[in-house]
């Protein structure tokens, strides 16, 4: 049985990575540790709450002796590293918990990483010869596209804002591990993701909570910024073979092969809740589409080259964006309706 450390668990794409994860590998013992932010919620995880391999820890990643602790206490053979503020919006407004977590967290990570792993730089101990750190970076630390062209793995980083910025940071710093100490570490960079259990600021969710409350619903702009987007279970497995199978060393871009922009996005959602949840005398949610002011330095579209990640992986995204888009609307119909999470 090998222990390993997840981080952030209970966000987003944590909470859909580690039932996935449970339910493929027998022989990992898995511990979640979970600041439990406004953005993570252990409702998200309640059908693996009682599995006999999954921990909880409320916990932050910048608390230093306490993530020695658990690395002394369960000797952990990887770490896949999601926890982090993870909003852009919020890190414009007020950067400092991004600097905190992103940055800090993920050094502190890093830190015991390589005092549990490492002898010396290029010397991993006897049973650590094999234990990885993959970082769940993103498409943003990319920066921003014209209309044509795609990021590749080669692309030099130019993040725009501060969650971006603090990634790249982190990021780099996870860089240098690999290359000062030998760290055995992966750095994955996925676009937009979407699916359920996503909180209810990020675009598709609050789209479908504002309509289903019949509040306006506002978009960034004219809405023109292009987003690729991708299915959360795409990106877990992606993750799963990056862990399992990347060269360390390297990145992996994961991206949907779908590009909307965030109107189109929104006006997708809108005509699915018109068939799903239909609002009296035939009217559309479209209606209650609003402009907001644009977001300040708002990047204009991303886009990634997916190439190595098929090569090198196997790795290509599965889901069809209908499909799994009328999913993530049906998930989030049901909780509505338990008032749930959103
Ligand atoms: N959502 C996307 O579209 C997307 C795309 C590419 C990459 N990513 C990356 O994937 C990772 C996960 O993203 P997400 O969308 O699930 O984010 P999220 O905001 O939904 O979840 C983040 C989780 O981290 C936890 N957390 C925050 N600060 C913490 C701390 N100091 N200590 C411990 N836990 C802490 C939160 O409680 C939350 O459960 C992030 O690193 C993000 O940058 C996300």
């Amino acid at each position: 049985m090998k222990n390993i450390l997840i981080t952030g668990g209970a966000g987003f794409i944590g909470s859909n990575f580690i039932p996935y994860f449970l339910e493929k590998y027998a022989n990992y013992q898995i511990v979640n540790v979970d600041k439990l932010t406004y953005a993570g919620s252990l409702d998200n995880l309640l059908e693996v709450a009682c599995h006999p391999q999954y921990h909880f820890f409320q916990g932050d990643i910048t608390d230093q002796a306490f993530i020695t602790s658990l690395f002394k206490k369960f000797d952990f053979q990887g770490v896949i590293h999601l926890a982090a503020e993870s909003h852009v919006d919020r890190s414009i407004q007020d950067p400092t918990p991004f600097v905190k977590t992103n940055l800090e967290g993920t050094f502190i990570l890093l830190e015991a990483a390589r005092l549990y792993w490492l002898n010396e730089p290029g010397l991993p101990k006897k049973n650590h010869v094999a234990s990885r750190f993959l970082q769940v970076s993103t498409d943003e630390v990319y920066g921003s596209l014209g209309p044509t062209g795609f990021f590749t793995e080669e692309t030099a980083y130019a993040p725009n804002n501060p969650y971006s910025a603090t990634k790249a940071g982190s990021d780099l710093l996870v860089h240098s591990y690999i290359h000062t100490y030998g760290l055995n570490a992966v750095t994955t960079h996925a676009s937009n993701n979407y699916g359920p259990k996503q909180y209810a600021e990020k675009l598709i969710p609050k789209v479908i909570q504002h309509a289903l409350q019949q509040k306006s619903i506002p978009i960034h702009g004219q809405g023109k910024a292009i987003r690729d987007w991708l299915y959360v279970l795409d990106h877990c497995k992606g993750i799963d073979l990056a862990f399992h199978h990347g060269k360390s060393g390297e990145h992996y871009n994961f991206g949907g092969n779908h590009e909307e922009t965030n109107l189109q996005i929104a006006y997708q959602v809108c005509i699915l809740l018109d068939e799903l949840a239909p609002l009296p005398e035939r009217n559309s949610y479209k209606s209650l589409i609003t402009f907001v002011t644009d977001r300040p330095g708002n990047d204009q579209r991303y886009a990634l080259n997916i190439q190595k990640a098929k090569n090198e992986l196997n790795w290509e995204p599965k889901e069809n964006f209908e499909i799994g888009l009328r999913k993530t609307v049906e998930w989030y119909l049901k909780m509505f309706n338990k008032n749930f999470n959103i």
